[in-house]
């Protein structure tokens, strides 16, 4: 991105409306008794997120950016997210479904206003657009969530999308050799960038081997089926505890019937398709699986040198295929299709030495706990990273087909609880060289 007012204005632009036709298109698919209902008490009413989206969205940029008096100041506490936990939420005095888009329109109108007549330079807030950059991001990241909330809803199909592109992906190496030495980790430059991933820093990282692509649901059956859910030996103490106290036997979402292994998305019921990564595992199950392999998850500092360094020229990209930005044959993103495609696929977005997959696809959870990097300085509020620095929560990586290009970057760190499998979350494995 460049720092021309004019491109800045039309990336902004190009973030916010592309956010939205997602958004429009996650709630319109549905009737509105759907969007007011609770799917799982894991996740908001729809119309929550829908009204929520535009609350930040008028907060950060009408308010903190163009000055503006709050609209509806009676409904901030109503979409506070601290304030009332998912499970509370549908018995909080919520917009109707019609007012919510109401709400919706009226703000983005306006903002579409502020991104003409605002300089974008000046204050850090407005810096290369950095506030729109954000709030584009914020409402790609609910998209994701109320793809989530599809996910855990019952009922016949709402969402369709075509299958993801097909790739012969023969004769790829199982695994990768990472050369030792250092890297730049994070970022200082990448203007739409969040707090968590800055500023670029240094790390050594030693020599270690990462898998080609993402683990896929034959291998992971194959850890079924040796027992590993019964064998206390791969597991994490809590680990232990959650597959015990819930009966875990396999990942959520998939059944077994008549001999044969199948799994729900999106309503529609399907063989478990071997060839393609593993989804809806928690940490504790991507762990132990790694560990009945004879190897482990690669830290975060790993995955990110993975997607990052070119060893040839020691220099650290923006993506695993360079400095440009996403394309539809280099990563499966943007919900452009409804799950990831087979192992293998894009050899277009491979890493130098040959990785695949890290962009896109499904999202990979990694050892390391979700940590401030050195120099850390939240911006522009503490409740969006540093709230949840500390042990509670693990990193994942690399985005996966339900986020938006705009949400997505090597650099970009997302963080749940490691019990967590609802999400759209993969994993692959490493050993030390
Ligand atoms: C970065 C995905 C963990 O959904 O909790 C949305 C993103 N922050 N609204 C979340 C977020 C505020 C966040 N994650
Ligand atoms: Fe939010």
């Amino acid at each position: 991105m460049t720092a021309d007012p004019t491109a800045v204005r039309r990336s902004a632009l190009d973030a916010l409306t592309a956010a939205r036709e997602r958004t429009s298109a996650l709630t319109d698919c549905v009737e509105d008794s759907e969007l007011t209902a609770q799917h799982s008490p894991l996740m908001s009413p729809l119309v929550w997120d829908l009204a929520h989206i535009s609350n930040q969205e008028e907060q950060w940029l009408l308010r903190a950016v163009a000055g503006r008096e709050a609209m509806r100041p009676e409904i901030d506490s109503v979409y506070d997210a601290f304030e009332h936990p998912r499970a509370t939420r549908p018995s909080l005095p919520l917009l109707p479904p019609a007012e919510a888009r109401r709400y919706a329109s009226e703000v983005r109108g306006r903002v579409v206003d502020v991104l003409e007549s605002t300089p974008l330079h000046g204050r850090p807030l407005v810096d290369a657009g950095f506030a729109f950059g954000m709030i584009a991001q914020h409402e790609q990241q609910h998209d994701e969530t109320m793809l989530i909330t599809h996910q855990l809803r019952s009922g016949p199909v709402a969402l369709t999308a075509p299958a993801p592109p097909r790739t012969d992906s023969a004769g790829l190496p199982d695994e990768i050799l990472v050369p030792g030495g250092p890297f730049t980790m994070g970022t200082s430059d990448e203007p739409w960038a969040l707090d968590n991933e800055r500023p670029a820093h240094q790390r050594l990282v030693p020599a270690f081997h990462i898998d080609t692509t993402p683990v896929t649901n034959g291998a992971f059956l194959r850890f079924v089926e040796d027992g590993g859910y019964r064998d206390e030996r791969w597991w994490a103490e809590q680990g232990w505890d959650l597959v015990r106290g819930h009966e875990l036997s396999a990942p959520l979402f998939w059944r077994r019937e008549g001999g044969q292994w199948l799994r729900r998305r999106f309503g529609a019921v399907e063989p478990v398709a071997p060839g393609e990564p593993v989804l809806h595992v928690s940490w504790y199950e991507a762990d132990a699986y790694a560990r009945w392999a004879g190897r482990r998850l690669p830290s975060e500092a790993e995955w990110e040198k993975a997607a990052r360094h070119d060893p040839a020229t020691g220099r650290t990209h923006r993506y695993p295929w360079g400095d440009a930005d996403p394309t539809p044959e280099r990563a499966n993103l943007g919900q452009r299709h409804l799950g990831p495609a087979p192992a293998g696929s894009y050899p277009e977005g491979e890493s130098p030495l040959g990785v695949r997959q890290l962009i896109g696809d499904v999202w990979e959870w990694t050892s390391s706990d979700f940590l401030p990097y050195p120099g850390f300085a939240a911006f522009p509020y503490r409740e969006y990273s540093e709230v949840f620095f500390g042990p509670d929560h693990k990193v994942l990586r690399g985005g996966a087909f339900s986020v938006g290009e705009v949400a997505c970057r090597a650099t970009f760190r997302n963080w749940d609880l490691p019990v967590r499998r609802q999400i759209f979350a993969g994993f692959r494995t490493a050993r030390d060289a």
